[in-house]
Parts: structure tokens; C-alpha cells; sequence
């Protein structure tokens, strides 16, 4: 474990940091958990029990992993993105034993979005900020900011607010409300953004 660049990190007895991994502040790491070196992990995250962290992936902040969750080079985690229990990641197209890409398609987790158990996300898509992808479905396109996707393959159900309640249409074209006070514009087809700012 490389210690002068870990501060306040907790790693369990039983978890694997490799030399050279970065784990940030305030970032738990539970039994079973390898993290490889070369990965970056960032504060106040949450790695469970039994997963994997490939050294070339990047973790934001205040990021959960849940348990038996493998990352593969190639994914880049954005802050605050949820990734569900056994959750799966690929990051080949078309595999053969004993064939490897020298490079990897990049498959983006934008912020706040949220990855249901069991997922199954193809090589090299984006899934939109604050996005929710439902439990047990393959996810084949790229998903909106703010959708929420479900099925195999998974199609865009609704759209969804950053609080994770069903976003309602509002009176005012274009426009769509959350019970929480949020609210978004469709800037254009398939395109939600927030007018509140996604940052905040
Ligand atoms: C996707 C999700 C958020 C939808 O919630 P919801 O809008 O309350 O959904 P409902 O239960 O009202 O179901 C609405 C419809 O979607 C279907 N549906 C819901 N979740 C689904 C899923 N994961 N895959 C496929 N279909 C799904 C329902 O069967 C129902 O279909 P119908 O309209 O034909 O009857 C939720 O079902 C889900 O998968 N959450 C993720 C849970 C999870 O993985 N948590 C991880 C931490 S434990
Ligand atoms: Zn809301």
C-alpha cells in the first residue's frame, strides 16, 4: 500500500491496495477489495466487498462500488455515480481467448448516475448524468442525462431527477418538474438539462 499518498483512508486487513494505486480521502476499502496499481480512486468513496479495480481506471469522488463489482481499464467513473451489486462492465467488443485489444473503447459513468444490480453495460457507452439503469438490464446505446433506462435491451422508460423521482411535464413546453423543486428543460430531443446546475 502506498501510504504517503493515502491519508485517512480506511483499508480493511483483508482488502489489496497495490503500490502505486491512489486512493483518496476518506475512501473505505472493504475485505476483498483489490485495487490495482495505476488506479485512482477519489474521496469519501465506498469499495466493497469482493471487487476489482484495474489500474488504469479512475475513480471520482463520493463514489459507491457495491459488492462483486469488477472495473476494467476503460471506465471512467465521474463523482457521486452509484454501481449496484454485481453489477457487470466490458471493455471487449468482440473477445477471443487469448486476444487482447491494446486499447480499450472508454465506457463513462457521468456524474450522479446510478448502475441497478446486476447491470450489464456493453463496451464503451456513455451513461448520462444522474442516469439510472435498472436492475438486471443490458445497456447496448449510449444513455441520456437524466434517463432512466430499463430491460434488455434497455429502453428509456423516464426521465428521472436527480433526487431519483420521476420527473412530471410541466405546463410550460419543454419543461419538466420534480415533487423536490427541480426542474429541467428539453434544450432538444433527448437532451435534459437541468436548470438548476448539476454541480450543486
Ligand atoms: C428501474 C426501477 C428504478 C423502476 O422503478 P419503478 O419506476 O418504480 O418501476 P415499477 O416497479 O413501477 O415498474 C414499471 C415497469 O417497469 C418494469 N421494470 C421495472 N424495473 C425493471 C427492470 N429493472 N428491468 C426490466 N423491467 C423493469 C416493470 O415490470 C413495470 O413494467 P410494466 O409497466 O410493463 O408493468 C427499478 O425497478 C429498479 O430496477 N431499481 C434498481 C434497484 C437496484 O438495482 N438497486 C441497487 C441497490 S440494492
Ligand atoms: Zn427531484
Amino acid at each position: 500500500m502506498n501510504t504517503d499518498l493515502i491519508k485517512d483512508v480506511f483499508v480493511h486487513s483483508e482488502a489489496i491496495v497495490d503500490v502505486g494505486a491512489r486512493v483518496g480521502a476518506r475512501t473505505r476499502v472493504w475485505a476483498f477489495a483489490h485495487i490495482v496499481a495505476g488506479a485512482v480512486v477519489g474521496e469519501d468513496c465506498n469499495i466493497c466487498d469482493h471487487t476489482f479495480i484495474e489500474g488504469k481506471v479512475v475513480i471520482g469522488s463520493r463514489v459507491t462500488v457495491k459488492c462483486g463489482v469488477y472495473l476494467w481499464d476503460g471506465l471512467i467513473v465521474e463523482d457521486d455515480v452509484f454501481i449496484g451489486p454485481a453489477a457487470v462492465f466490458t471493455n471487449d467488443p468482440r473477445p477471443r481467448s487469448r486476444k487482447h485489444a491494446t486499447e480499450y473503447p472508454v465506457t463513462r459513468l457521468k456524474q450522479g448516475c446510478s448502475i441497478g444490480a446486476g447491470a450489464v453495460i456493453l463496451p464503451g457507452l456513455t451513461i448520462g448524468l444522474w442516469a439510472m439503469v435498472g436492475a438486471g438490464s443490458v445497456v447496448t446505446r449510449d444513455v441520456p442525462d437524466f434517463a432512466l433506462v430499463v430491460g434488455n435491451p434497455a429502453r428509456f422508460r423516464y426521465w428521472i431527477c436527480r433526487c431519483a423521482a420521476r420527473l412530471k411535464a410541466a405546463s410550460s413546453r419543454g419543461m419538466w418538474i420534480c415533487d423536490c423543486g427541480r426542474r429541467y428543460r428539453e434544450i432538444e430531443p433527448w437532451h435534459l438539462e437541468s436548470e438548476d446546475g448539476h454541480a450543486t
